[in-house]
């Protein structure tokens, strides 16, 4: 049986990645969504612990699936589980080429780990972590591009962050 893994930044879980992780969920027996870190990427906006609370939120009516924080390499929380195989959402030809990148050097890294890669949902194709950053440095609306509780609790808490200079 395998276990799905889903990993990203999640700085905050977007629209996005919630369709990624429902129909990620109806192929596999579980799925783990994964926050680990992407050293290309400068100080985040949320700390681990709130990424992990948020994915929590939007993703209570699924029933197969465990959220966790990991610090290290992605094969290495593979290792963890018995039989793992990792999915990743493509939004564009852009993604594709660094994804390709990232599945080549974790078959190697993980010993054949295969990567799934998933066609984004083309109301989606636009929607981004950064994206959502952006607005929300500048007090722009991120209402259509957060899950619904995500942005509730993100206003209630009035996180705003500060603006990347690039989305
Ligand atoms: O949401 P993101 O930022 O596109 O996610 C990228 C992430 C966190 C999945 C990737 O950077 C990652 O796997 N980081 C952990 C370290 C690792 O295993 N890197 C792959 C070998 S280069």
């Amino acid at each position: 049986m395998k276990v799905g893994i889903y990993p990203g930044s999640f700085d905050p879980i977007t629209k996005g990645h919630l369709d990624i992780i429902e129909r990620a969920a109806k192929l596999v027996p579980k799925l783990v969504v994964a926050v680990l870190v992407n050293p290309n990427k400068k100080q985040g906006l949320l700390s681990d612990k709130e990424r992990v609370d948020l994915i929590e939120l939007a993703t209570q009516s699924i029933p197969n699936i465990e959220v966790v924080y990991f610090s290290g390499l992605l094969v290495d929380l593979a290792r963890l589980y018995e039989d793992a195989v990792v999915i990743r959402g493509i939004r564009s030809g852009k993604d594709l080429e660094m994804e390709l990148d990232m599945a080549q050097i974790n078959w190697q890294l993980g010993k054949e780990l295969e990567t799934i890669f998933l066609m984004t949902a083309p109301q989606y194709s636009y929607v981004s972590s950064s994206v959502v950053r952006e607005l929300m440095a500048f007090g722009g609306d991120i209402k259509a591009y957060v899950p619904e509780s995500v942005y509730d609790r993100l206003e209630k808490n009035h996180i705003r962050g500060e603006s990347s200079g690039r989305c």
